[in-house]
C-alpha cells in the first residue's frame, strides 16, 4: 500500500478540533504551497485564498457556516474565493506571468490568448462563476492530501452562506465569491468520529472497466 493510501485512509472530515494545537508556520507553510501548485483549467487559478487566524473573525463567521464549532476551534480557516464574472485581465495576468517565467515573446502565445478569451468570456456569468469555482475544488483536494501527510487534520465545507461570508469578509468589492472553506488543526481526542469507517462506494461499484 502506498504512504499516499495510508495517508487517505488516516484522514477524515473532523467535526471536533483540538483548540489546544496550532500548526507550525513551517507546516502552514507547506499547506499554502500545495495549494499554489495546484492544477486548474488553463493554469489559470481564478481564485483567491484566505488564511484566517483572527479568532474575532472566526466568531463572526461561525453563525453564517451552520453555527460549525470548526469554524472556531481549529487552528486556522482558510476560505476559497473564486473569481466572479472573469474576463480579459485575469488572462492577460496569466499570460504576462507565463512569458516573464519562461523568458518567451509575448506574440508567441497570442493565438492562443485570443482562444481562451474567446471561450471564456463567452460564457455566460453563472457559467464563469461555476467554472472559477470548480477550479477551487481541486486546490481543496491538494490541501487535504497535504495535511493527510503532514498528520494535520483538515474539514473541507459547503456549509455556508455564500452571501454572508462574502459579506463578512468584503469579498464582493473584490470580485471574488466564498466557493469553500476548510478548516485546519488537529484532532480531539474526543472526536469519536475518527474511529467511524469510511463510507465509500465499492470498487465494483465506482469503476466501470471498459
Ligand atoms: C466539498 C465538501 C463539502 C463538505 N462540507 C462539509 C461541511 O460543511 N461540514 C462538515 O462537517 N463536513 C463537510 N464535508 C465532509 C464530508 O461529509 C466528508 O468528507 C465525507 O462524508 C467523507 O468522509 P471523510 O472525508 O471523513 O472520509 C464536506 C466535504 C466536501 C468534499
Amino acid at each position: 500500500m502506498t504512504q499516499f493510501i495510508k495517508d487517505a485512509q488516516w484522514r477524515y472530515a473532523t467535526k471536533k478540533f483540538d483548540t489546544t494545537k496550532k500548526v507550525s508556520p513551517e507546516d502552514l507553510a507547506s499547506l499554502k504551497e500545495a495549494i499554489r501548485l495546484s492544477s486548474s483549467s488553463y493554469g489559470l487559478q481564478p481564485y483567491k485564498v484566505f488564511i484566517i487566524e483572527n479568532p474575532a473573525l472566526r466568531a463572526q463567521l461561525q453563525p453564517v457556516c451552520w453555527g460549525q464549532s470548526q469554524l472556531v476551534d481549529a487552528s486556522h480557516v482558510i476560505v476559497y474565493a473564486n473569481v466572479t464574472n472573469i474576463g480579459e485581465a485575469e488572462i492577460d495576468a496569466y499570460f504576462n506571468n507565463l512569458t516573464t517565467t519562461r523568458g518567451i515573446p509575448i506574440e508567441s502565445i497570442q493565438g492562443y490568448s485570443d482562444f481562451m478569451k474567446s471561450k471564456i468570456t463567452s460564457l455566460s456569468t453563472e457559467s464563469k462563476n461555476n467554472w472559477t469555482s470548480k477550479q477551487t475544488y481541486l486546490a481543496l483536494g491538494n490541501l487535504l492530501n497535504a495535511a493527510a501527510e503532514l498528520k494535520i487534520d483538515v474539514t473541507p465545507m459547503e456549509g455556508f452562506e455564500a452571501e454572508k461570508v462574502n459579506e463578512i469578509l468584503g469579498l464582493n468589492a473584490l470580485q471574488l465569491n466564498a466557493s469553500l472553506i476548510a478548516t485546519v488543526g488537529y484532532r480531539h481526542k474526543e472526536d469519536a468520529t475518527q474511529h467511524y469507517a469510511k463510507v465509500r462506494k465499492s470498487s465494483e461499484e465506482l469503476f466501470i472497466n471498459l
